[in-house]
């Protein structure tokens, strides 16, 4: 399976999770904390697939170097505010701000990729290398689920 139309589907799960986190009322902190710790699940392997598989095959070539390396610069942005919601409880005030600032810097960082990145990806990787690096996605994402705690 291409690794482009799995990483659209990562993309799309992760779109709808923080939307729905974003519109919980502030008096459902449970089912705020149980949305936040799926979205962080969610990212956490989505950029570990990204970092391990896919970002370093387009490194290697001058069409898509400079988008990587930006787009490894995201994730680590993406990474500081998931690492300060954690230490903050739905119920402050700066909990949602900081929870539509994450939302804004996912919706950029993920419409670079599907505009410029994956286009270009195209370009530079032919359709057996995508297979290829979809099969290990998926490999990467049963392990993760037959070992929780890793
Ligand atoms: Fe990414
Ligand atoms: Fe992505």
């Amino acid at each position: 399976m291409n690794i482009l139309d799995l990483l659209k589907t990562d993309h799309n799960k992760v779109k709808e999770i923080i939307s729905t986190l974003c519109e919980t009322s502030n008096t459902a902190i449970k089912t705020q904390l149980k949305l936040f710790n799926t979205l962080k699940e969610e990212l956490e392997l989505h950029e570990k697939i990204e970092e391990i598989i896919f970002y370093p095959a387009l490194k290697k070539h001058q069409e898509t170097k400079d988008l990587v390396l930006e787009a490894f610069e995201e994730h680590h942005v993406i990474d500081l505010i998931l690492e300060e919601l954690e230490k903050t409880e739905p119920k402050e005030e700066n909990w949602k701000p900081k929870l539509t600032v994450l939302k804004e810097n996912l919706e950029h960082h993920i419409k670079e990729e599907e505009n410029d990145l994956f286009p270009k990806t195209k370009k530079v990787l032919d359709q057996t290398t995508l297979n290829e690096m979809g099969e290990k996605m998926l490999l990467m994402k049963k392990d993760k689920q037959s070992s929780p705690a890793l």
